[in-house]
């Protein structure tokens, strides 16, 4: 490496860790966010580009007979053939609507994906090839309507499907200010998991193409289209997926760019706010800081992890996504049996070919500390579960010499699994999550700590993939607590340097980026519940 080179890099390091310390919440002040929330231009969570050729997708969710159970046994599940019955259906799952909620004459819509504030960043991509039923092309998922945008007529250098994601960043940062990227990281992480769920569904594999770099994706999905964006919030790009019947496969990235840049493009995208009455340069300088360049494809030893813990829940695997939903408000009676909470914490761990962490092309990097409040056979307290094996010794030196890295009885062998701290702590966990009830109320709420450091230290892109991974996890709870009886929320909003106290640590080496509660929820019977597509079954 070139000693520029260097010194470029740790300037674009620091350029991160400026970013993630001033996004911080702390407890005698927020990160810089609007002083109040425009209404009048809360940004439209549908895109929509205008005079595109669209394509309606079947509803067919409802006909996918997989259990929930069946995704955790591998070869349970025949791959459906790629039809366009089965592509929607896989968009159904991932990123289309679960419900519309309406209350007091508001209406709102709910999807497969959840996201911070309701608010949907996430965009969503098809690339078809040679697939019987549907024309080749880019297309533009538009959720409300259930239909494909056909952006761009062509045919490509490779037959299969590909799915992309994007991020509108306005439309967080309209709510939360700078700390908006953050959420929108998160949120794509839900969503890759989300994919890789309502993929397993239908007995389908996803690959992340980790090599693409943000420039190859935003010319394949023609977000670097000036003239189609116009005044329009921009997209930012993501990450892009290969969907496949087997396992495997991938494709170049060169022919693909080239036909996308030389295709005839459709299209203009809708402006999605009014006005905008506050701007986060902030936002836009850690974007083009974490800017992901083309990468060699990563490979990572392999995982060596004991079976999976069986689920078991006997529920249609698309019934339980759709019914997922973020509680609101937890009966702080309700407790969990220690299976559940076993299978919970298992169910966070990376396997090959199991969903969603077959997908992750890294060795994971993101680890729980648990607040238990209410699991049977456990004593209330602070625990720290570790996602891999070689980080304990690393975290005993850096947290608090008081800690008591007691190992738990009973625990499956196969458990990094550690009591840290007994006692009490729902006051605590309520006032690190900015005072939210949820977290106190729960039988248990985490947060989830990074190994910050050594992923920056490997690029500075890695800083949205940490994010990422903690959105995936989040995923994975939500899910498996809708299996447990149980309903989870995720947590962006908490006091960062809070929680790093509270452990003792003193750098960043860890850092908490996404917590998260599950308990038994409690309903909001005020709000009616109406169902995802009937307006389109009216119309
Ligand atoms: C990254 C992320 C952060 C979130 N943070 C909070 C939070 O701090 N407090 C909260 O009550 N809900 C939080 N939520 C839950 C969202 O508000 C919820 O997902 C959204 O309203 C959509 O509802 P649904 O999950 O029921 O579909 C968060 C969700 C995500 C994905």
């Amino acid at each position: 490496m070139h000693p520029n080179d260097s010194m470029e890099k740790s300037a674009a390091v620091e350029r991160v860790v400026r970013y993630h310390q001033r996004t911080k919440h702390r407890l005698d002040r927020f990160a810089a966010g609007p002083d109040h929330l425009d209404w009048a231009s809360q940004p439209d969570p549908f895109r929509r580009f205008a005079g595109t050729v669209t394509v309606p997708l079947p509803l067919a969710a409802d006909h996918q007979p997989a259990l929930f159970s069946d995704l955790f046994r591998p070869g349970t599940i025949v791959p459906v053939p790629m039809t366009v019955e089965a592509i929607g259906a896989l968009l159904e799952l991932s990123f289309g609507l679960s419900a519309w909620k309406a209350y007091d004459g508001e209406q709102w819509a709910l999807r497969c994906n959840p996201s911070s504030g309701n608010l949907h960043p996430t965009e969503s991509y098809v690339v078809a090839s040679g697939l019987d039923g549907l024309a080749d092309g880019i297309y533009h998922y538009a959720c409300r309507d259930h239909l494909l945008e056909h952006r761009c007529a062509i045919r490509l250098p490779f037959t299969g499907l590909l799915v992309g994601l994007s991020s509108i960043h306005w439309r967080e940062a309209w709510k939360y200010g700078e700390r908006a990227f953050r959420y929108c990281q998160l949120d794509s992480g839900h969503a890759l998991a989300a994919l890789r769920y309502a993929a397993g569904v239908l007995g389908w594999q996803v690959r992340l193409l980790d090599a693409w770099g943000d420039d190859d994706l935003a010319a394949l999905l023609g977000l670097d289209r000036e003239g189609d964006f116009g005044v329009a919030e921009r997209e930012a790009p993501d990450l892009l997926c290969l969907v496949a019947s087997a396992p495997g496969g991938t494709v170049a990235i060169e022919p693909l760019v080239a036909a996308a840049a030389a295709g005839a493009w459709q299209g203009r995208a809708n402006v999605l706010s009014r006005r905008h009455a506050y701007r986060w340069p902030a936002i836009d300088q850690i974007h083009q800081a974490t800017r992901k360049p083309r990468t060699e494809v990563a490979t990572i030893p392999p995982i060596k992890t004991a079976a999976c813990l069986p689920t078991p829940c006997q529920t249609l695997a698309a019934a339980l996504i759709r019914q997922r939903r973020s509680a609101q408000s937890f009966d702080d009676r309700g407790f969990v049996r220690i299976p559940v909470f076993w299978r919970l914490l298992d169910a966070t761990l990376s396997r090959p070919g199991l969903p969603p962490f077959d997908v992750w092309p890294e060795t994971p990097r993101v680890h729980l500390l648990l607040f238990i409040h209410r699991v049977e056979g456990l004593s209330p307290g602070v625990y720290l579960f570790l996602r891999r094996d070689g980080v304990a010794a690393e975290l005993m030196a850096l947290l608090r010499p008081d800690f008591q890295w007691a190992s738990v009885a009973q625990c499956p062998a196969h458990f990094h699994l550690f009591r840290l701290f007994t006692g009490e702590c729902r006051q605590t966990a309520k006032v690190l999550c900015c005072h939210q009830d949820i977290a106190g109320d729960s039988v248990l709420s985490l947060g989830m700590l990074a190994e910050f450091d050594a992923a920056m230290a490997a690029g500075n892109w890695q800083y949205r993939r940490l994010f990422r991974e903690a959105g995936m996890i989040g995923q994975a709870l939500y899910l498996e607590g809708e299996a447990a009886g149980l309903r989870g929320t995720g947590i962006g909003c908490f006091f960062d340097d809070a929680v790093h106290e509270l452990c003792g640590l003193t750098t960043t080496r860890f850092q908490s980026l996404y917590h998260f509660t599950l308990g038994l929820p409690r309903e909001d019977r005020r709000l009616q519940t109406l169902p995802p597509y009937g307006h389109l079954l009216h119309s």
